[in-house]
C-alpha cells in the first residue's frame, strides 16, 4: 500500500531533541524510568534517550486491547512477564501515539499500582479528534489529523516499522 509523507526524519529528530532539553530539565536529580510501550515506542525510544544527558533507566511494557464481543468496550491486558520494577522510581511512560486514550489511562494506573513514585506520559504523536480517555500528554511529539499512520515504530498488520519518517497509509 502507498505511504504518504507526513512528518519526515528530520523534523522528528529535532522535536526529540527539543523533548528530550525538556525532560532533562524536569527529571535532573530524580530517579527516572522511562518505560515504553511495545513494540511501536521502540524507535522513539531509541532515539528519544540519546537525546538525554541524565542518568536514567530503561523498562519495556507489552499491552494487548481486546474488544468485546458484544460491546465497544475495550479492555487492556499487560503481559506480566514484563513487570518492569518501577517501585520509588518517578516513571514516564512512552507510547508511539495517543489516539482513545485508553492504552495510556491504563497503563498509568497500571504503573502506579506498581509503586511508582510519579507517572508522567509522552507520545511521539496525538491524533485528534478521537480521545475517549481524558488524559493530557506531558510531552507531544506532533499533534495529527485522524488518519491511519504507519512508520517510525508505527505498523499495519506488523509491517512498516521501519520507515524512517511517520506517513499515512493509503488505500493503493
Ligand atoms: P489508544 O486508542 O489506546 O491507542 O490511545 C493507542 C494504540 O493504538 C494503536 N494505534 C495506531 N497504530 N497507526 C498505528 O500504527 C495509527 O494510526 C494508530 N492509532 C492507534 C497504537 O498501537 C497505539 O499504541
Amino acid at each position: 500500500m502507498a505511504v504518504e509523507l507526513l512528518i519526515d526524519e528530520s523534523r522528528i529528530r529535532e522535536r526529540l531533541g527539543a523533548m528530550g532539553r525538556q525532560i532533562e530539565d524536569d527529571y535532573r536529580d530524580k530517579p527516572l524510568t522511562i518505560v515504553a510501550v511495545l513494540t511501536g515506542s521502540l524507535i522513539a525510544l531509541a532515539d528519544l534517550v540519546r537525546q538525554i544527558r541524565i542518568p536514567l533507566r530503561i523498562a519495556l511494557l507489552q499491552a494487548s486491547s481486546y474488544r468485546g464481543a458484544t460491546t465497544a468496550a475495550t479492555t487492556l491486558v499487560v503481559n506480566e512477564a514484563f513487570a518492569p520494577d518501577v517501585v520509588g522510581r518517578d516513571v514516564l511512560l512512552l507510547d508511539d501515539i495517543l489516539d482513545t486514550g485508553q492504552t495510556l489511562g491504563a497503563l498509568v494506573e497500571h504503573l502506579k499500582d506498581r509503586g511508582a513514585r510519579s507517572v508522567r506520559t509522552a507520545v511521539l504523536l496525538r491524533k485528534i479528534g478521537r480521545q475517549i480517555v481524558p488524559i493530557e500528554p506531558d510531552y507531544c511529539g506532533f499533534v495529527i489529523p485522524d488518519a491511519f499512520v504507519v512508520g517510525y515504530g508505527l505498523d499495519y498488520n506488523d509491517e512498516y516499522r521501519h520507515l524512517p519518517y511517520v506517513g499515512v497509509l493509503g488505500d493503493s
